[in-house]
């Protein structure tokens, strides 16, 4: 096989890779583009394993012209030499999972022995759902804007030490009785504090004992098959799902998913430790997009804003909610870049600034704090944008030269280097200056 820039590589992992172990992360609030290039690292890597989050996320990848769209499963699963891990940390939707599984095997992906699910990974029941849309119901202007899938809810029940893990399905004489004490306490939230409908309790139950039947043969200890590849030198890609700002912790509260976005969350939600991980890769999109409410300092609402959504196809791929668009914010960046440790960045969708006569980059703010991002005014530095085409380069040197100055100013603000540049939605467009995976 040969890379974008005509070099050999070779899957003889242990003698020509060092990075064994590359985390992906996203340095905005999501969608910064992470499935595409989770994916061209995978051809380079033996495991992937996502980590947090569950089929809130939604990753678009284009291979050879043909979409396909991934929630929870990690794109790893359309390279046939890779097992997928979808360990402890995420939250998983049987009913999703299953959807998902059916979904590839209709267009003749396999299954057999690549994917693993962690038996610690917390279930996401249609009552985690119902509650999760009943609370965005209640709280109407100021709701989060979640994805409505349960995620909340489910990684709720986790930490109160009420929830059901993929472990709960390996035994059928306690599952009912499981599945019936949570169901009834959500049940009662819907009916009497939501005052909503409750869930048929009999329908959960009858599925519950389909999902045991089905996910058993999949569900282990992810943590110690880690270990194993580890042990063996093989390349693990750790892939994140949705983006820093987007924390639990270091987030824009409240606007924020539920889990650990960011790098510690690898290693609680896998079962590894700091020295395992070799590189952390951050993954930022060349200007900002935003799904849900929250504060968006250098959101535009011009036609600028409409230009990206449009040429960068913003529109969710999970919900197909539209996304709000803005210019890429370097003091987000660098709080990413703080928060994760991050050794290189991959900068994406280069190509959608492509016509635009300039491009703003938020340098600062005229007031220093994180207690109200809606107060701030940021502080733009104003660069010349590039006429021609930058759609579908892959070798730096055809860059125009503008472009080539925007992506040098952005390394020399957050001092960390830019390796990949991605100009195109499809798998090979992509500019690679350096493989995270190689020392
Ligand atoms: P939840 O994760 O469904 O609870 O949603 C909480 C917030 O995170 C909402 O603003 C969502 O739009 C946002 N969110 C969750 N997953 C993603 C994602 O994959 N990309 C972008 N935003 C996301």
């Amino acid at each position: 096989m040969k890379d974008n820039n005509g070099v050999r590589y070779t899957l003889n992992l242990r003698d020509t890779y060092m990075n064994n172990n590359v985390v992906i992360i996203g340095t905005q609030w999501g969608d910064e583009g992470k499935g595409k290039i989770v994916d061209w690292l995978t051809s380079y890597a033996k495991a992937v394993v996502r980590f947090q989050g569950g089929h809130n996320a939604g990753h678009t990848l284009v291979v050879d012209g043909k979409k396909t769209i991934l929630r929870l499963i990690p794109s790893g699963i359309l390279h046939e030499n890779v097992i997928c891990y979808i360990a402890n940390g995420v939250v998983v939707s049987p009913e999703a999972l299953l959807e998902e599984i059916a979904e590839l095997e209709k267009h003749g992906i396999s299954f057999c022995g690549r994917l693993h699910l962690s038996y610690a990974a917390p279930i996401i029941l249609p009552s985690h759902v119902a509650l999760d849309q009943a609370r965005e119901h209640v709280l109407g202007i100021h709701k989060i804007g979640t994805t409505g899938r349960g995620i909340g809810p489910t990684y709720e029940d986790k930490v109160a030490r009420r929830g059901l893990r993929l472990v709960d399905l390996l035994d059928i004489n306690t599952l009912t009785e499981k599945v019936t004490t949570l169901v009834n306490y959500h049940n009662f939230l819907l009916e009497h504090y939501y005052q909503v409908k409750p869930i048929a309790l009999k329908d959960i139950l009858s599925t519950a004992m389909e999902w045991s039947q089905q996910l058993s043969p999949l569900i282990t200890d992810v943590s110690h098959c880690v270990r194993t590849h580890q042990d063996k030198n093989e390349p693990v890609l750790f892939e994140g799902a949705q983006g820093s700002l987007l924390d639990i912790d270091h987030g824009t509260y409240p606007y924020v998913t539920s889990s650990s976005t960011t790098i510690s969350s690898v290693f609680s939600g896998v079962g590894i430790g700091p020295s395992q991980v070799d590189t952390v890769l951050g993954i930022m999109k060349a200007y900002t997009t935003r799904v849900g409410s929250g504060p968006f300092p250098s959101e535009l609402h011009d036609e600028t804003a409409e230009y990206l959504a449009k040429q960068g196809h913003e529109f969710g791929s999970n919900t197909k909610r539209l996304r709000r668009c803005g210019w890429l914010d370097i003091v987000f960046i660098k709080k990413a870049i703080q928060l994760n440790s991050i050794s290189c960045f991959c900068l994406t969708k280069l190509d959608v600034l492509d016509g635009l006569s300039h491009i703003n980059l938020v340098i600062d703010y005229q007031i220093k704090s994180m207690l109200s991002l809606d107060m701030e005014e940021p502080i733009y530095d104003i660069l010349p944008g590039w006429e021609s085409n930058t759609a579908g380069i892959r070798d730096w040197a055809a860059l125009p030269l503008n472009t080539k100055s925007y992506i040098e100013k952005i390394e020399s603000l957050i001092g960390v280097p830019i390796t990949m540049i991605s100009t195109g939605p499809d798998r090979a467009d992509l500019i690679i200056r350096k493989n995270p995976f190689q020392s």
